[in-house]
């Protein structure tokens, strides 16, 4: 592990101070969680692919104009990345229903089926408060008690329909349905203009992803339903955006 000064250890990722004030050090850890940190391993090499693949995903949201954190990858395991004070909302876009809005909602008055398209892409808020194990709320929650403003979250809410349209396509060109997937916001400090931008990672952590041919799921689902192959199916993900895996079979452990 960097000797760099920790600042905060989350479930899959540790942020360390940066090179200046405005910059912060993301690590991406081979730990893998679910339901709130319940069920928890370490699988040997996920952090570099998920460093890897949000690297290539950031870059081509943010050629579409979406502002992001990302600023470069530094090496295998660490990106640096532009300070903000992350908005407590995480922002989850369903294109087809899955996880848990088929657990919550699926019975008489909604019959929805895991694996049904959904008629428009549903976008959902969820409080990021483990304590609470991340409450879903509404959005007038949001500016009712002022996590982020209305002019915020008109923003919040535009970017993530670009994102959505964004890697819809260009995980249908690698012969994946985009499902689901989950983003984080942060808010830029003053001195800098207090804009918000997109933050966290985009990666088969966050997103569902699943094989267009076949429906295998290559997401964090293989962790969540048991079901193996997780470095294999983050691989299959990254070799078919034609990223460089090769440091993986020698460099695999957690350091
Ligand atoms: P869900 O169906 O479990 O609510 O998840 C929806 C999407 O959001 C799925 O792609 C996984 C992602 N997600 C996260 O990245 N972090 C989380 O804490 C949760 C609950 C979901």
């Amino acid at each position: 592990m960097s000797t760099r000064q920790h600042l905060y250890d989350g479930k899959a990722k540790t942020i360390f101070a940066g090179p200046d004030a405005h910059h912060l050090i993301q690590y991406f850890k081979d730990d893998a969680t679910a339901y709130n940190a319940v069920k928890h391993d370490v699988i040997m090499g996920k952090g570099i692919l998920n460093n890897l693949i949000s690297e290539h995903i950031m870059g081509v949201v943010a050629k579409a104009g979406v502002d992001t954190h990302f600023v470069e990858r530094l090496n295998e395991r660490e990106q640096l990345i532009r300070k903000v004070e992350i908005v407590p909302v995480e922002v989850v876009v369903r294109n087809i229903a899955s996880g848990s809005l088929v657990k919550r909602l699926s019975g008489d008055c909604i019959p929805v089926k895991d694996g049904d398209t959904l008629p428009a892409p549903l976008l959902e808020y969820y409080l990021k408060e483990d304590a609470l194990n991340d409450p879903i709320i509404a959005a007038k929650h949001i500016t009712t008690f002022g996590l982020a403003s209305a002019d915020e979250l008109a923003r919040i809410n535009s970017m993530t329909a670009t994102v959505n349209t964004v890697l819809t396509e260009m995980f249908m060109a690698i012969g994946i349905r985009l499902i689901d997937f989950k983003l984080e916001f942060g808010r830029l400090p003053p001195e800098l203009g207090g804009e918000i931008i997109l933050a966290d990672e985009i990666s088969p952590d966050n997103c569902r992803l699943w094989d267009v041919e076949t429906g295998e799921k290559k997401d964090k689902d293989r962790f969540r339903q048991d079901l193996g192959g997780l470095i294999e199916a983050y691989t299959d993900i990254a070799s078919r955006f034609g990223l460089n895996t090769a440091a993986l079979s020698t460099t695999g452990a957690d350091q």
